[in-house]
């Protein structure tokens, strides 16, 4: 089986866009290949150093997540990226053969400087966030990772620099990895533009029952539709978006026909769209839930998953180290 490997950073409780872009095709991944999965802290340490106890409890909630949602520690190795710290000492030796250019060149890095402002981003650590997270990758030696087009840039990278030790030290030593791209459909925030926590037009996987349904009854619909009598159009409204994800092809029909004729009105149209966003969300609650009451669990899917990673992520510093001749 080919090896697949993904992270996400714990930088804030994770979201139905993440869900639906991210774990969701994780979870279908896990039958088909080797996976491994984590989460990200060091990487959410490059923006959010000023606040670490956060992202500690970020990482508990989104490992929390990984698990409510599907994953599956007997099929995945699931795992936290610190517990592994053969990624942070492989990062150091990559970083060695990185040019300054071919990190300062990557389109994120720059965007992200500028959009961050309130925070000081003028640090080694965030202009290394790639070298990282090309250590986090060829550690495992995995073929595949599965990521959205933003980080394409990112993988390139990862591609350049297992190149570079290829070349400088051993021929394929390190596989280049390659993205694994799945089309997933857009998901709007409750303002129409992209769920993002940023934006603070997220649903949470964390929401209960009457938030999710509150934010969905208070979610911006066609503007055109105004008054229950006005007719609207169905590609213009987010909610209907939603619908596409989430509702049956009955229902999408039913709500193209009410909306555009003025039959149906928004709240009713809502109602169906709550009901099958909290159907998604139920078995997650019950599960956080379960895991919430027994804290243990967590602990023991982390221990297992990092005693797995760590195994394969030590036999390839070791045999790095020996191909370098660093042995002593
Ligand atoms: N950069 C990824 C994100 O922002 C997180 C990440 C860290 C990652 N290391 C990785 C993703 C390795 C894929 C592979 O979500
Ligand atoms: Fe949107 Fe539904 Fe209202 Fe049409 S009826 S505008 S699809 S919320």
């Amino acid at each position: 089986m080919d090896r697949v490997l993904s992270g996400i950073q714990p930088s804030g409780p994770l979201h139905l866009g993440n869900l639906i872009g991210a774990l969701s095709n994780w979870i279908r991944l896990q039958d088909k290949y080797e996976c491994y999965f984590f989460v990200a802290d060091l990487h959410a340490l490059t923006t959010g150093y000023g606040n670490p106890y956060q992202i500690k409890e970020y990482t508990v909630d989104l490992l929390m997540n990984f698990i409510a949602a599907g994953l599956n520690p007997e099929k995945s190795t699931i795992f936290i990226q610190s517990q592994i710290p053969e990624h942070s000492e492989l990062h150091v030796f990559l970083s060695m053969i990185t040019p300054l250019g071919w990190l300062e060149r990557v389109p994120t890095y720059k965007e992200k400087k500028e959009q961050i402002k309130d925070k000081d981003l003028d640090t080694y650590g965030f202009l290394g966030y790639p070298v990282l997270q090309t250590a986090d990758i060829i550690i495992y030696r995995a073929k595949y990772v599965p990521v959205g087009v933003d980080q394409i840039p990112h993988l390139e990278l990862s591609r350049e620099i297992a190149r570079r030790f290829n070349y400088l030290y051993e021929n394929e030593f390190f596989p280049e990895p390659e993205a694994l791209l799945t089309d997933f459909p857009k998901v709007p925030g409750t303002d129409g533009r992209k769920m993002s926590k940023s934006y603070g037009n997220a649903i949470y996987l964390s929401d209960n029952q009457t938030i999710v349904t509150e934010k969905i009854s208070t979610m911006v619909t066609d503007p055109a539709r105004k008054r229950r009598t006005d007719k609207g159009d169905p590609a213009k409204c987010p909610v209907f978006d939603l619908h596409k994800i989430f509702s049956t092809e009955d229902e999408k029909k039913e709500i193209t026909i009410g909306c555009t004729t003025a039959s149906i009105g928004c709240i009713d149209c809502k109602k169906i769209l709550i009901k099958h966003v909290i159907e998604t969300l139920r078995p997650i609650w019950e599960k956080r839930q379960e895991l919430i009451n027994n804290p243990s669990l967590l602990i023991d899917i982390a221990h297992e998953g990092s005693k797995k990673a760590k195994k394969v992520a030590g036999e390839t510093l070791k045999e790095m180290k020996e191909v370098i001749g660093w042995i002593f």
